[in-house]
């Protein structure tokens, strides 16, 4: 099963593509940018069930065993659009219910992209919290940063370690 990253950058072609496309490189990934899809925030009604959301989740879940969330670093946390779409997992426990027995057992690792190697403590705390609310398993946390536009050299090491590459 080949792995999914989910990109939830207010850009397409910033910096956070910059760490999809490196970690494309190391492993086999698909990439879904949110910003390709339509959906919108969690709805009490769920007046929203006929949008994008709920046909991805019913894709990952057959599709693949491995999902790396990828998000900017937004004003100390994720991104707007990453939180949209954890809060959109309440679907998968409650009118979706067998959506969410089905991410059990699969792995879930977190990579931040901000403007230094420097982050606030606990960034990671709501992706590892999920995953064992899921019952996943949590790979860990990942934080990348760009020096002169690119990738900085330590942030491409972490990707490695993610990925299980050390070369
Ligand atoms: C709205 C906004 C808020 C930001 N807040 C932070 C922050 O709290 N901490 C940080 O390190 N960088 C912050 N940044 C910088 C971005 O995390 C950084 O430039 C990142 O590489 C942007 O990725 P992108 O090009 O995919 O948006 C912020 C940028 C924006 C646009």
């Amino acid at each position: 099963m080949t792995p999914v990253i989910i990109q939830g950058s207010a850009r397409r072609a910033g910096n956070t593509s910059l760490v999809a496309t490196y970690l494309q490189q190391q492993r086999d990934c698909e990439v879904v940018d949110l910003l390709d899809l339509q959906f919108s925030g969690y709805d009490y009604q769920n007046r929203n069930k006929g949008d994008d959301f709920l046909p991805l989740m019913r894709r990952l879940v057959e599709q693949c065993d491995t999902i790396y969330f990828l998000t900017p670093v937004y004003w100390y946390t994720m991104s707007g659009l990453m939180k949209n779409f954890l809060d959109r997992l309440t679907d998968c426990v409650t009118i979706e219910k067998e959506l969410g027995k089905r991410m059990k057992g699969k792995s879930l690792g977190l990579i931040s992209m901000g403007s230094e190697e420097a982050l606030n403590s606990h960034f990671d705390e709501p992706f590892r919290l999920t995953a064992g609310y899921l019952s996943m398993q949590y790979l860990g946390h990942y934080h990348t940063w760009c020096e002169n536009g690119s990738l900085a050299p330590l942030a491409k090491e972490a990707i490695k370690s993610l990925t299980g590459k050390t070369d």
